[in-house]
């Protein structure tokens, strides 16, 4: 893997500096964490009060599945990024579509990580919070019965009552973000943020993502572009109501492996906020 962005300013990992790109040597895990590691956040002086980062993948076209699923897009690195992402998160927030597409597992204790996570106060894997309107999960599903850490439901005041209670049977903690019929995203980082999750991660899918961007409570996005082209019918990495005004986003790095491009986007602030 290579750095293609910052390209000067930012030291290369010690352990490449004398190496070209052509020998593109793989990161290590704490190569790629020290990358991709999150503001400080705690708020007050010490930083943001929560931070809320996106990471997708999608095709040169634009698309973000082939075939229903994610993986066909996906790479060695790709991957080896994402368990990074997950690996430096308190919660992993994804929309119940993705969980049931996907077929969504409850996130891995990672041995590399185990000392960094418990030095950074965090459970030995992240929390995985999946948004929901309709609780439609399987409760039996090892997400629900074998966490490391309890899996939180998302969802809002209206959420059917006996799915809530089969949700909360089955182990899952259920947060209600806002009294409508589903959850109000602009209030979901807050919430996760009072219970201590500050470092947070959605992993989309679409749906979710428009509507975190639409909310204005998406700090960072990191996305892959795979070198594959699709075509068909598959949605952008957002799908949802267009925003009143573009939303301008600063490169913040791009990394590089066989082909495969690792961007990493910070939300400009507006004025306005
Ligand atoms: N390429 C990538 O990086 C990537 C990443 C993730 C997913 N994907 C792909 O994306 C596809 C799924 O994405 P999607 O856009 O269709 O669905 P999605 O965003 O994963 O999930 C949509 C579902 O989430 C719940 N939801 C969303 N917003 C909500 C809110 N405000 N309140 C309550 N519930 C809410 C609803 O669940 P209920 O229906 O349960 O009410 C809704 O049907 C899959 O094919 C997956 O493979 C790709």
């Amino acid at each position: 893997m290579q750095r293609l962005f910052p390209s000067r300013t930012a030291p290369v990992p010690s352990s490449h500096a004398s190496e070209g790109a052509a020998s593109a040597p793989e990161w290590s895990l704490e190569e790629i964490a020290a990358e991709y590691a999150y503001p400080p956040v705690g708020g007050g002086a010490e930083g943001a009060a929560r931070w809320l980062r996106g990471n997708m993948v999608a095709s040169l076209d634009g698309a973000i599945h082939h075939g229903g699923r994610s993986q066909p897009l996906s790479s060695p690195a790709d991957m080896r990024i994402f368990g990074v992402l997950r690996a430096l998160a308190d919660v992993v927030v994804v929309g119940a579509r993705t969980v049931r597409q996907e077929g969504y597992r409850p996130a891995k204790r990672r041995r590399a990580f185990a000392d960094r996570r418990a030095a950074a106060g965090q459970p030995p894997a992240p929390v995985i919070a999946v948004v929901s309107a309709g609780l439609e999960l399987d409760f039996s599903a090892p997400l629900f019965t074998e966490p490391a850490v309890p899996t939180l439901l998302i969802t809002g005041g209206g959420a059917p009552p006996d799915r809530v209670e089969r949700a909360r049977q089955a182990g899952a903690e259920v947060v209600f973000a806002g009294e409508g019929g589903t959850a109000d995203p602009a209030r979901v980082p807050g919430l996760l943020a009072d219970r201590g999750l500050r470092r947070q991660l959605t992993e989309g899918g679409p749906t979710l993502l428009g509507e975190f961007a639409d909310a204005g409570v998406l700090d960072e996005l990191c996305l892959s572009i795979a070198p594959r082209v699709v075509a068909g019918s598959a949605p952008r990495i957002m799908n949802g109501p267009v925003l009143p005004d573009p939303d301008a986003y600063a490169l913040e790095g791009v990394l590089e492996e066989e082909g495969f491009l690792f961007t990493r986007y910070r939300r400009s602030r507006s004025v306005a906020e």
